[in-house]
């Protein structure tokens, strides 16, 4: 029975990030088995998404891809089925245009028999680019094709399209039939990018939900400057505010570091079951900015499916300083009679009810992010 795909947004790992070209059976493999072994099949990452460089430079004589042997000795049906036996779902990757980004052939009018081939392989992922498009080729209909072809499969593959969220995706991408698109171009390994990223995503919360969710990349924490886009680095406290925004804005959480070799620190921040459950709940709805002050010392808010709140404190620039969130921004009138119970979803602790308001001072870079009830006092 076809299920709905992306009922919460997807998650996962993906080969880019850290290895780029430098992809292989084996690390394929070691990064399923770290998958299961250090927690994170637990934590709800399901999906091993091999990126750009997988294939050979031409089709064979059918007209069909065919996976670079020297990379992939086995084939890639052999990975899939690994990948299945480690109750775990295989991503793979193409392009909209002629080429991949990388020069690898792409699906430009092959989606059909390029769908068929996925699902042969027993894909259950294609993360779909956008580099060498033909000019006067229409970028939306491109993406209705390959969702078109991929339905065509009868084999229930998440369509995951990257076009960078250019021809204003957020407005066609659902339609398209894609389960996540991608609404900014490549995230790097900094401070910069993160806090970039972040702030490319205001007004676009309406257009995240149940279905089709809004990518903002695949997720560095854990790279520290090493890899493919490991321009700088990050410390620990600003992947845990990376990963706390793309949980509150709903993104899909796609890890792209080395999990076989990850820090205790980062591990933690991605296998957090609280931060993770406000990403993951089922109503889906996106977060509004409820306080800025001076463009650098922000609160999100996102009304959760069980009545709750979650609310998350960042301080963007670069000194400690108080973020600063009034109840009535959020609709509580001062004398309704009701107060908010806060949780610290990263610390797992109940912090107290409060009347009026709650203001949290933290260091550069840092956030808090609670569930909040709404309680009568
Ligand atoms: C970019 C895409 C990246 C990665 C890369 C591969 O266009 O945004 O996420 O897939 O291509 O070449």
């Amino acid at each position: 029975m076809i299920q709905m795909l992306s009922k919460t947004p997807p998650m996962g790992w993906n080969s880019w990030n850290t290895f780029g070209g430098q992809i292989s059976d084996s690390l394929l493999r070691e990064t399923a088995d770290a998958m299961v072994d250090n927690g994170f099949r637990d934590a709800g990452y399901k999906y091993v998404v091999i990126d750009d460089c997988w294939s050979k430079l031409s089709r064979d004589e059918n007209g069909r891809l065919q996976a670079d042997e020297a990379k992939f000795p086995k084939g890639m049906r052999a990975l899939s089925d690994y990948i299945h036996s480690k109750d775990l779902l295989f991503g793979m990757y193409s392009c909209a245009g002629t080429r991949t980004c990388a020069g690898f052939p792409g699906s430009f009018e092959h989606e059909f028999i390029d769908a068929e081939t996925f699902a042969s392989w027993g894909v259950d992922f294609l993360k779909y680019d956008f580099c060498f498009k033909p000019n006067k080729a229409d970028g939306p209909l491109l993406y209705k094709r390959m969702g078109m072809a991929l339905r065509a499969t009868g084999r229930e593959i998440l369509f995951s399209a990257c076009n960078w969220g250019g021809d204003n995706a957020e407005t066609w991408m659902r339609s398209a039939g894609a389960h996540m698109w991608r609404s900014t171009g490549d995230i790097q390994d900094n401070w910069n990018s993160i806090k970039d990223i972040t702030m490319m995503q205001l007004n676009k919360e309406c257009y995240s939900a149940t279905g089709c969710f809004n990518d903002m990349d695949m997720l560095v924490v854990g790279m520290y400057g090493k890899g493919n886009v490991g321009f700088g680095g990050c410390n620990d406290e600003e992947y845990k505010t990376h990963f706390s925004l793309w949980c509150l804005f709903n993104s899909p959480l796609m890890i792209g570091s080395d999990i076989r070799n990850l820090s205790k620190k980062a591990t933690e921040i991605l296998t957090n079951k609280e931060v993770i459950a406000i990403n993951q709940d089922e109503e889906g709805r996106g977060a509004y900015l409820a306080s800025n002050w001076d463009n650098t010392r922000y609160a999100w808010v996102r009304p959760l499916s069980n009545g709750e709140y979650a609310i998350g404190y960042f301080n963007f620039s670069d000194t400690r300083t108080d973020v600063i969130l009034p109840w009535w921004d959020i609709g509580l009138p001062l004398h309704s009679g009701y107060g908010v119970a806060l949780r610290d979803v990263w610390e797992h602790e109940d912090i107290g009810v409060f009347k009026e308001g709650f203001n949290k001072i933290l260091d550069p870079h840092a956030c808090a992010v609670y569930r909040a009830k709404i309680v009568k006092i």
